[in-house]
């Protein structure tokens, strides 16, 4: 499974490249906005510096709601950087610029997705990455993890080759369960991912490991 990270943030996403385990990132135009930048030129910029600090797919979310503009945005976006998939929202004219852009061979990410019928029209049309939102259906007292499951299970069953792509990711047990579920891929943010880190009995084992090791060395200088 891989690891995106979610967030616009540099210094995040720097820390997670330096961990290791990064392969990717996904932004949204609230999360550009969260990081200050707006204007054309600040968020070509900022998606040509993301792609400097990470190796995998960097997405980036189109503004327009149109087939023409979203297709005008898509090609200007695609074209700053091998790296950059294009985030679609899941819209009647965001399925036809997937299609457009999958029979072009430029990447896609369908964004904004809550069902599995939209799941399965996204990749119908061609889509790289689907992106259901786990964390906002569980906040609407909808389970998303179910809707990972389904969506697996359907591309299975057909062989579709887009990419479940698990965002909305809240906290470590979303990632755990996506896993198990056969996502591709988790997008979660900086602090999610850390959390993986954790455990009690570890820190318990590592100071008696260490404090062992203390007293063998003061034995043996004394
Ligand atoms: O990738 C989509 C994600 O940014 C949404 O997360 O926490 O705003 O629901 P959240």
């Amino acid at each position: 499974m891989k690891f995106f990270i979610d967030t616009a943030n540099l210094d995040q996403i720097k820390e997670a490249q330096d961990l290791g385990v990064l392969d990717g990132v996904t932004t949204n135009p609230s999360l550009m906005a969260k990081e200050g930048i707006a204007g054309d030129e600040n968020v070509i910029a900022h998606y040509l510096k993301i792609c400097e600090i990470v190796d995998g797919d960097v997405s980036a979310e189109v503004i327009s709601t149109d087939f023409d503009g979203m297709v005008r945005e898509g090609e200007k976006l695609a074209a700053l950087h091998p790296q950059i998939t294009v985030k679609v929202p899941m819209t009647k004219d965001g399925i036809k610029a997937i299609k457009y852009f999958s029979n072009k061979g430029i990447k896609t990410n369908c964004t904004l997705v809550f069902s599995p019928g939209q799941a399965l029209l996204a990749a119908k049309a061609g889509a790289t990455y689907v992106s259901p939102f786990i964390g906002r259906l569980d906040d609407v007292s909808f389970d998303g993890m179910e809707l990972i499951d389904q969506i697996v299970h359907i591309y299975q069953t057909y062989g579709f080759a887009t990419q479940v792509l698990a965002a909305s990711v809240r906290h470590p047990v979303h990632i755990i369960k996506c896993a198990e579920a056969g996502a591709d891929v988790v997008t979660c943010p900086l602090s999610a991912i850390t959390a993986l880190l954790n455990h009690p009995l570890t820190d318990i084992g590592l100071k008696k490991f260490l404090e062992d090791h203390a007293k063998a060395a003061a034995k043996q200088t004394a």
